[in-house]
């Protein structure tokens, strides 16, 4: 059968752990879907640190725009290269010339996903996220269509694994902030740019997201209240523990049955010891959901890091290319025109 072809943008944390699923699994996938699955061009900015990992062959990587939308038979876009301006551009590039996209970038879908969702649905494309929030967790999988019976009523948890990772050492070994925060970066699980980890900005995100879904009205980041753990010390966190409590920073966004207002936020919360969310521990997640007909529901897993994230990224590709990711339903949360509907309070 032919293959499917893949561009991606980006090639650094989880652009490598995508490319090397791709490789190493390649039979496994093609057994899976039908077809073989080709990644055929990489656009970083420094080609050299992009090729410096193996994990990419040399000819495949580039620097130039114009050379990467040029290749031929790319139908599916990765973007893994993070932030808006010229990433965004190039977004709406794949999506005018039809290409499905798969991002794991919540920067740009919590500020620009009402546009590129109807851009998406005015050239019959897909934007497949599942990488976007929480890491290797499928919850945008349980969100869209495993709790799609249910009315959601709220949903709560940790949201970002640098600030759990910085929260468990700081609390089970007294380490100092900055030291915790440089191996969270060291490791791959922070940003780019960590002040966005820490200040709570990327939960706000990611929780900016996933009420959009829940809920569905378009919920704007800048919406969402924000208090991050930047201003923590490690006095607050052994003060708590004295009394039974852990200190975790939480994503919770919730409507009141019957009421249209959403309330949304991010701040740090103690936790008491014996609560199923203290016991999330380093880079892992945890999402809470309450639909009307199941009940509570809890998913938990790696929720930052090369392969966790790689595995969230690589199964939106092999959906989209399977065509089992349907294009209008991507959309059908994230309309601008939906945006009237939300009557937000940040808590
Ligand atoms: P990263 O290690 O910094 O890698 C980013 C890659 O994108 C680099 O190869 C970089 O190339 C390339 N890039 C950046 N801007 C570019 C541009 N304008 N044009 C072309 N290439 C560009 O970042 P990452 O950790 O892999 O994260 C990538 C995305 O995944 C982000 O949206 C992040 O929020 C998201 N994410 C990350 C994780 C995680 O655990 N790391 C988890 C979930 C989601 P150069 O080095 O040449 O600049
Ligand atoms: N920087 C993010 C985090 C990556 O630490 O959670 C996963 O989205």
């Amino acid at each position: 059968a032919k293959p499917i072809g893949i561009g991606m943008i980006g090639c650094g944390t989880v652009g490598g752990g995508v490319a090397t699923l791709l490789r190493e699994q390649a039979a496994l996938y093609e057994q899976r879907i039908g077809r073989p699955i080709e990644l055929r061009r990489v656009l970083v900015r420094d080609v050299e640190k992009a090729c410096r990992g193996g994990e990419v062959g040399r000819s495949l990587v580039t620097a130039d725009a114009e050379a990467f939308f040029d290749t031929p038979d790319v139908s599916v876009v990765v973007e893994v290269a993070g932030g808006r301006g010229v990433v965004s551009d190039y977004v709406r590039r794949s999506l005018k010339a039809g290409k499905h996209v798969v991002t794991a970038n919540k920067a740009l879908l919590a500020a620009e996903g009402a546009e590129l969702f109807d851009l998406a649905r005015r050239h019959h494309a897909a934007i497949a996220f599942e990488a976007s929030c929480a890491g290797g967790i499928p919850c945008i999988t349980a969100l869209k269509f495993g709790l799609m019976a249910n009315r959601i009523d709220g949903l709560y948890g940790i949201l970002n694994g640098t600030c759990n990772f910085i929260l468990t050492a700081m609390s089970q070994a007294g380490r100092a902030y900055d030291d915790v925060l440089n191996e969270a970066q060291e490791k791959g699980y922070a940003e780019a740019d960590p002040t966005l980890d820490v200040s709570g900005k990327d939960a706000a995100q990611k929780l900016a997201i996933l009420a959009s879904l829940a809920f569905g009205v378009a919920v704007p980041e800048d919406a969402v209240g924000c208090i991050g753990i930047d201003n923590l010390d490690l006095a607050d966190i052994r003060f708590g523990a004295e009394l039974g409590y852990d200190m975790k920073l939480l994503a919770i966004a919730e409507r009141k049955p019957g009421e249209s207002a959403v309330s949304v936020g991010v701040q740090p919360c103690f936790i008491h010891k014996h609560e199923l969310l203290a016991k999330v521990e380093g880079a892992f997640n945890a999402l809470s959901v309450f639909g009307h007909a199941v009940g509570h529901t809890l998913y938990y897993g790696p929720g930052a890091g090369r392969m966790p994230t790689a595995s969230a990224v690589v199964s939106d590709v092999l959906n989209v290319a399977a065509g089992w990711y349907p294009c209008a339903f991507a959309d059908m949360h994230l309309t601008p025109d939906r945006n009237a509907a939300a009557d937000l309070v940040p808590s």
